[in-house]
């Protein structure tokens, strides 16, 4: 029999405020309307932690990721509040990384420094193009003087280790003009680059009103070929769908989440994933996405917008959506850890697949061919019964 073991935990902290809303954004986040409750919010998120615990006993918390919305629109001391007490309810690892997304429009002076005291190791910084035109058409509230501003500014306070986001097939972006936004990133010498293809994505202003000259699907795969040849030429290894890397320098968090890793999530609309051992159970669980709501009933049952307890027929396709988005694919072994299926339950889809073409066995791990990759969706598609 297989079984199911608990895989790394990481702890994902939802932070749903923006200056204003992106229109091209499908994230839980939500323009900011006068002075924002930092206080409370970080009163709520530590009662929501202290509901889940039960649920990662014992267990230590490998990586931390501050995401939203904007978390660099809360103070320091918000910051520094919130994981002075996270750390004397739950174990962090020695060297554990600890990940905050800030956005160039709020990146004061002194605010970088609050946060490397309060223990954030690694920022993410959202550039999205060193283009002003493509940042005006974005809706961004920055221009390209202040991204490079603020990645100045990150370094100057000690971020040794920083991503920056870039999109690409943006209206009205030609090849060059992708290329030119990835030496620019290049010239400020992040650890890491997440390079994302804009999509449409529903219920946005864009999905709505789609702006005019958004690249079509080959001229946007071959700014992402010639990108990726840049960064490649650069030192920077792609080794997710988006990611990019100079050698050790990934992003840990978002490994174990591709890797099928476990995760908590508290804050509004925060998703978390966790391995039951006792129950051999994988629940999902998401809390309420709207602030005001999550900020009335944080600690309490009525805090949690769902649970979903993962049936082994599910577990395949979950397993593939993300670990297949991964150049290195994985280990066999590592699925039927992770899913606490047997290996031949995916026999007859792995087997369709190398048929295809786009994945190979290396051993004992599974790796999408150049092919798989350019049809990511197509081969995790494979993996989607009618049971699940
Ligand atoms: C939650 S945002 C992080 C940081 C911060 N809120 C900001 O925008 O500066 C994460 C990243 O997702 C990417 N993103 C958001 N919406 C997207 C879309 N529709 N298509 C592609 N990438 C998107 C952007 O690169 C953004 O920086
Ligand atoms: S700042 Fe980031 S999270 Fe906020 S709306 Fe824009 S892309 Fe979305």
């Amino acid at each position: 029999m297989t079984m199911l073991a608990p895989p790394p935990l990481s702890l994902y902290v939802h932070l749903p405020w923006c200056v204003r809303k992106c229109p091209y954004c499908d994230f839980n986040s939500h323009p900011q309307r006068g002075a924002l409750p930092f206080a409370a919010y970080v009163e709520a998120l530590l009662a929501d932690l202290d509901h889940d615990l039960p649920l990662v006993w014992g267990r230590t918390v490998q990586t931390v990721f501050f995401g939203g919305g904007t978390p660099s629109l809360f103070p320091p001391e918000a910051i520094d509040a919130f994981l002075q007490q996270a750390s004397g309810r739950l174990r962090f690892a020695p060297g554990c990384e600890i990940t905050l997304e800030a956005n160039p429009g709020t990146a004061e002076h002194g605010r970088f420094e609050g946060y490397r005291a309060a223990g954030v190791n690694r920022l993410s910084i959202g550039i999205q193009s060193f283009d002003d035109g493509c940042l005006q058409r974005l809706g961004r509230i920055h221009d390209s003087a202040e991204a490079v501003a603020a990645v100045r500014l990150a370094r100057a306070a000690g971020f040794d280790n920083f991503n920056l986001d870039l999109m690409y097939a943006l209206p009205q972006q030609t090849l060059a003009m992708a290329e030119r936004d990835i030496e620019c990133a290049l010239a400020l010498e992040p650890t890491h680059l997440s390079h994302y293809q804009l999509t449409l994505e529903p219920g946005t202003a864009f999905a709505a009103r789609p702006p005019a000259g958004i690249p079509d699907h080959d001229a946007g795969w071959d700014m992402q070929e010639h990108c990726q040849a840049l960064l490649a030429q650069a030192g920077y290894a792609q080794y997710e769908v988006s990611a990019y890397a100079r050698p050790g320098r990934q992003c840990a968090h978002n490994l174990n989440y591709w890797r099928f890793g476990d995760y908590l999530g508290i804050g509004a609309g925060a998703h978390g994933k966790l391995t039951l051992g006792s129950e051999q159970a994988i629940l999902r669980r998401w809390k309420l996405r709207h602030p005001t709501a999550y900020l009335a009933a944080a600690g309490s049952d009525a805090a949690i917008g769902g649970d979903e307890y993962l049936s082994p027929a599910r577990r395949p396709f979950d397993y593939m959506l993300n670990a297949l988005r991964l150049n290195a694919g994985f280990a066999l072994a590592e699925f039927e850890a992770r899913t606490g299926l047997p290996r031949s339950a995916i026999a007859a889809e792995l087997a369709q697949a190398r048929a295809r073409g786009w994945l190979a066995e290396d051993g004992e791990r599974i790796v999408p061919t150049e092919l798989g990759r350019r049809f990511t969706n197509d081969v995790i598609g494979l993996f989607l019964t009618d049971t699940a």
